[in-house]
């Protein structure tokens, strides 16, 4: 009866973690605590703890009299809507919630489970960094979740949820999972803080300024998306999940749906304005095509010329990659190259097909897209697109010009099944440009301009010349645009490629 008293005792303390008052004071802060996160990110009651007694051995600095049970982090598994996943939780209220030796190992531990049994890693990470007090086994123990992520990475997902301070070395263990989540206003990501950075370069920049959820998703891109609070990013999380495979031999789930395959969309007949250059909106198209119009957005903030996200078609989880007429005409750029080239590779990793919705008149250009090396960005995304092996469909909407033509996901890259509106122009670049160059000797004369700027546009601002090559395989109405997808798709399930032999590719980085 004792042990039995003992054991709830010793739970009882290990759920309170850095007791009553740092829990109030985490609560002050708009934060809920380790546990509070993990019950509201899994299933009601699935949760099961690993390792909840683990105290940390370090003798130094009267360490050996404050030894907390759990050791400042909460790991376990449990389910998201029934699938299985690992989880990992900081815990602020105890020491920081800062990474001991033995803080590490318990991380170490779940995320060897999850590459074994092939299950998403999800981190929720609030600590004050390497745990002062152990020096560098606290070091060491960093150094052994990063190498944890590398190897998880491309088998299972790696989602990171950061809900409080994340600095210095420790933010690369985030930094090299699949996505990023920060919460607005109480999680900050940096490699040296506000003070280190007075010091140094005598600018004057708060965390929230240099590293907070603002900053990470509109101007550096390391984060994903940005939530007011750690509810609406746990919820999220729940739903990002939905849409991923467990694991690289695993498909992705298929939801039930309820949308006919078939559906026909009138309005997508007029989407494409007269002009041709008047931008119109193609997250309108993304809604139309989905499933329930349902468009799970990644890096919504950033790149805007270039939208990423998860769809669903017949119940089917596929990547969308679609330039965006309203920013930037559409044009890619570094950023949105950089943007669109790793969410291509994280659908090829875990065998989600992929789906390109192209209306692109070029690479941006200017010197600051050279000196700043387009060149190499620019090549990421062909290079991605290219080594894809899962079913890619391409619908091209309006225009299709010069190198960005071929990098988004043409017929040349492998593409499986590559449609055109009848709105597509399919050239090496606009009428204009080309005609000035090719009839330079003409340029004095406006109405000989007029007249080879049409022939140009009446030979080139049409989808037929690619169809006559077979460099697009049908041109399809706009309207019945969600059902040919689709299609395209089922008839793509069983798709198999053969690549030569490589121990793995040079990726330009
Ligand atoms: C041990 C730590 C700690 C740490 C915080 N605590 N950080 N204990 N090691 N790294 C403890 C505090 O002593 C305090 O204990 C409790 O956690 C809460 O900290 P506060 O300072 O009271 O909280 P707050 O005011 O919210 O400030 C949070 C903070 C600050 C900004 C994170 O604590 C801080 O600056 N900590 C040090 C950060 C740091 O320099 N870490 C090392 C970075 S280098 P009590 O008992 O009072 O509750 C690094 C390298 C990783 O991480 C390398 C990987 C390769």
């Amino acid at each position: 009866m004792d042990v039995l008293q003992e054991l709830e005792t010793r739970r009882k303390a290990a759920r309170l973690g850095g007791g009553e008052k740092r829990i109030a004071a985490q609560h002050r802060k708009g934060k809920l605590t380790a546990r509070e996160r993990v019950e509201l990110l899994l299933d009601d009651g699935s949760f099961e703890e690993f390792d909840m007694f683990v105290a940390h051995r370090c003798t130094d600095f009267g360490m050996e009299n404050e030894r907390p049970a759990g050791d400042g982090v909460v790991t376990g598994w449990g389910t998201i809507n029934g699938r299985l996943v690992y989880v990992f939780s900081q815990d602020f209220t105890v020491m920081g919630g800062s990474v001991s030796e033995t803080h590490g190992q318990k991380i170490c531990k779940i995320m060897d489970m999850a590459i074994q049994n092939g299950a998403p890693i999800i981190g929720i990470n609030d600590s004050g960094g390497a745990r002062i007090q152990e020096g560098v086994a606290s070091l060491a123990a960093y150094g052994e979740v990063f190498q944890r992520n590398i190897i998880a990475s491309g088998v299972v997902p790696q989602i990171s949820l950061i809900m409080g301070p994340t600095a210095g070395g420790a933010v690369y263990s985030p930094a090299m999972t699949d996505f990023i989540f920060m919460v607005k206003d109480s999680s900050y990501m940096f490699v040296t803080g506000p003070d280190v950075v007075k010091t140094v370069t005598n600018e004057q920049v708060t965390a929230e300024e240099l590293g907070g959820a603002s900053t990470h998703t509109k101007k550096s891109s390391v984060a994903d998306a940005a939530f007011e609070n750690d509810v609406e990013a746990l919820a999220e999380a729940r739903r990002l999940v939905d849409f991923l495979p467990l694991n690289n031999r695993d498909k992705s789930p298929v939801r039930p749906f309820f949308d006919d395959v078939s559906r026909v969309e009138e309005s997508l007949d007029t989407l494409v304005p007269d002009n041709p250059n008047m931008p119109y909106d193609m997250k309108e198209l993304i809604t139309k095509l989905a499933d329930e119009g349902d468009f799970y957005e990644i890096q919504e903030e950033f790149a805007k010329n270039i939208l990423t996200g998860f769809i669903r078609l017949e119940g089917v989880t596929v990547g969308v990659v679609a330039n965006q007429p309203m920013v930037l005409a559409g044009c890619l750029d570094i950023d949105a190259s950089r943007k669109a080239a790793r969410f291509v590779r994280f659908c090829d990793a875990f065998e989600i097909p992929i789906l390109s919705l192209v209306d692109v008149p070029g690479f941006l250009p200017g010197t600051s897209q050279e000196y700043g090396g387009v060149i190499k960005h620019g090549a990421k995304l062909l290079f991605a697109y290219g080594e894809a092996t899962v079913p890619k469909v391409t619908v091209i909407t309006r225009k299709a010009y010069g190198g960005a033509y071929v990098v988004m996901a043409s017929k040349h890259l492998r593409g499986d099944f590559n449609y055109a509106w009848p709105t597509s122009e399919i050239a090496v670049m606009g009428a204009k440009g080309a005609t000035e160059i090719i009839h330079r000797a003409d340029l004095d004369d406006p109405e000989k301009i007029a007249k080879h700027t049409q022939d140009y546009e009446d030979r080139f601002a049409n989808p037929f010349v690619a169809a006559e090559k077979g460099v697009i395989d049908e041109v399809i109405m706009p309207q019945s645009t969600r059902k040919r997808v689709c299609r395209a798709f089922a008839s793509l399930r069983t798709k198999k490629t053969h690549t030569p032999w490589k121990k793995h590719d040079n990726i330009p980085l």
